[in-house]
Order: structure tokens, then sequence, then C-alpha cells
């Protein structure tokens, strides 16, 4: 998009939102940050959220502390290409345990489930849901990684944004997987990331949260890719039914000091959102 072009666009969706302005911090594609900050206080806009060429104004109270360095998962831009070479292959051939927890969220909401793979990185898990007949998309926050990602699956809808403000409607899936997603968000904050799963998933659907986990507290761990925490389960498990999920399953593997991607504990929760069923499983009347 040129310049003149974009800055009017901007100018509009600030005229479009009329005052009181609400509009919040940039982030955005780094190169194009100044020209959109001063178009949108030219324009008359506080701040402004934006991501992909795409002005967000609907997720502006939630994403009101945001700044670009503070966004989890932007450090994987940093190794993008390396992070395809190793793990972009949709039948997760080195992850049994995570491919088949995947399977059953798919096979316990059936059909042909609407699904986002939240936090999808280079696209593999969102093109693997594919590959089983799920309608899938994959949202994540690191813009590298989405374009190998739709360089690599084109015709899926991969879309740079944060799982603390997820770009969707509500109740727009009927399956979220968040595979090693919300390990990089601060704690403090988790609890939004969980609100925003269970506001876009439809009653009745389910959640996986995958993550790396801990016997005791929740707490920081060395990972490649900037600040990453470790829940204990009954934590990740107590604030996802605070965001009124129920929980349906769990599997907790200790590490395997012997297998290279298992060196830590890991923990997969399957939750579901009270509602009539999508699913196989028939509900009490
Ligand atoms: C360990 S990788 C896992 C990627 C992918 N789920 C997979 O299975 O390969 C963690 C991913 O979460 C993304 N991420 C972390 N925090 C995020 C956030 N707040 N919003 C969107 N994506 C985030 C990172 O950019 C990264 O792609």
């Amino acid at each position: 998009m040129g310049a003149r072009v974009r800055a009017r666009a901007l100018e509009l969706v600030v005229a479009h939102l009329g005052a009181p302005k609400r509009l919040i911090e940039v982030r955005t594609e780094h190169e194009r940050k100044e020209h959109d900050t001063v178009h949108l206080s030219k324009a008359g806009a506080v701040k402004a959220y934006q991501c992909a060429g795409v002005v967000h104004p609907f997720t502006c109270d939630s994403v009101c502390s945001m700044t670009g360095s503070q966004v989890p998962g932007l450090a994987y831009n940093n190794h993008a290409q390396r992070y395809a070479d190793t793990f972009q292959d949709e039948s997760l051939p080195m992850f049994p345990l995570d491919r088949n927890m995947i399977r059953l969220l798919v096979d316990l909401v059936g059909g042909h489930p609407r699904v986002l793979d939240a936090g999808c990185g280079v696209g593999q898990v969102t093109k693997m849901l594919r590959n089983w007949g799920c309608d899938a998309v994959g949202v994540d926050a690191a813009n590298k990684l989405i374009e190998l990602a739709r360089a690599a699956y084109p015709g899926i809808a991969f879309t740079v944004g944060d799982i603390r403000a997820l770009p969707y409607p509500e109740e727009d899936f009927d399956a979220v997987v968040a595979r090693y997603s919300v390990i990089h968000t601060d704690p403090a904050q988790v609890p939004v990331v969980v609100g925003e799963f269970a506001r876009v998933l439809r009653p009745g659907g389910s959640l996986l949260v995958e993550f790396q986990s801990s016997g005791g507290a929740t707490h920081p761990f060395a990972h490649a890719a900037g600040p990453a925490w470790a829940w204990n389960p009954d934590g990740m498990a107590s604030l996802l039914s605070s965001a009124g999920l129920v929980e349906r399953a769990r599997l907790v593997c200790p590490a395997q000091p012997s297998i290279k991607y298992a060196g830590t504990s890991e923990a997969h929760l399957l939750f579901r959102k009270p509602g009539p069923p999508c699913g196989p499983e028939p509900l009490v009347d």
C-alpha cells in the first residue's frame, strides 16, 4: 500500500471511531511505525493498534499496554527460517504425543470443525488440521513466521495478531489449539489470553492448551526465543476454569532428558465450553 493511501486509510479509521477517540499504541511493521504514528496523531487519535497493514480498533481496550517490544513471541522473527527448517512438517513426526492430543481435540468436537491454531508459528499444525478435514486458520505475533506459513501453505488464512487480543469475533470457532504459545506471555497477562480463547470458542467447543509445565509454582525457564514460563498444570487449569471452561482431560508428561524436545515436563489440558454438544459425546438431559 502506498504511503498516501495508507495514511488516508488510517485517517478514515480514526474518523470512523468518532469522539472520544480511544485508539491505542501502534504495534506495526517496524519501518512503517513512524509514519503511522504521525498520521494517526494528525488525525486526532491518541494511539492505535495496527497489525499486518490492518488497523484493529475493536481491540483497543484490551491491548492498551502493548508496545512492539512487549509483544510476546516477536523474538521468533530472528530465527524464523531456522524454526521452519526444524519444525515445519505437518505430520509432527517428532511429536507423537502432541499430534495425538490435537487429534483427540478434533475428535471431541467432531465433523469438520472450524479450528483456531493460536500462536501457530510456521503453520504446520494448522496444515495438519486442514489435512484432517478441519476449517483451520492460524494466528501468530511473529510476522516472519506468518510469512513462512503463508508461503508453505497457500490457501490457508494466516494472520499476524496477538493471542491477548484475538482478531476474531465471539464464538467463531468450534475448537482452539494453543501449542506452546501461552508460555511466552507474562503470567500476569495469561488470564487475558485464556479469556480470549473462551471468547472466540462457541458453546460446546473445545480448547487444547499445551505448555512446558512445572511440578511446583509457575516459574520462568530458559528459552531460545526470549522470556518463557513453565506453568503448574493445576494453576493453568484453575485459570481455564475461572474463564468458565470445564476440564475434560489432561496429559501430564515428565521430562524425558533422553528425548530432545521433551527435556522439560509438559502438560496438555483439554477443556470444553459449556453448551450444546458439537461432538459425538451426548450430554445428559
Ligand atoms: C514454541 S512456538 C510454537 C509455535 C506453534 N504453535 C508450533 O506448534 O510450532 C510459540 C509461538 O507462539 C507465538 N506467540 C507467543 N506469544 C504470542 C502472542 N502473545 N500472540 C501471538 N503469538 C504468540 C510465537 O510467535 C511462536 O510462534
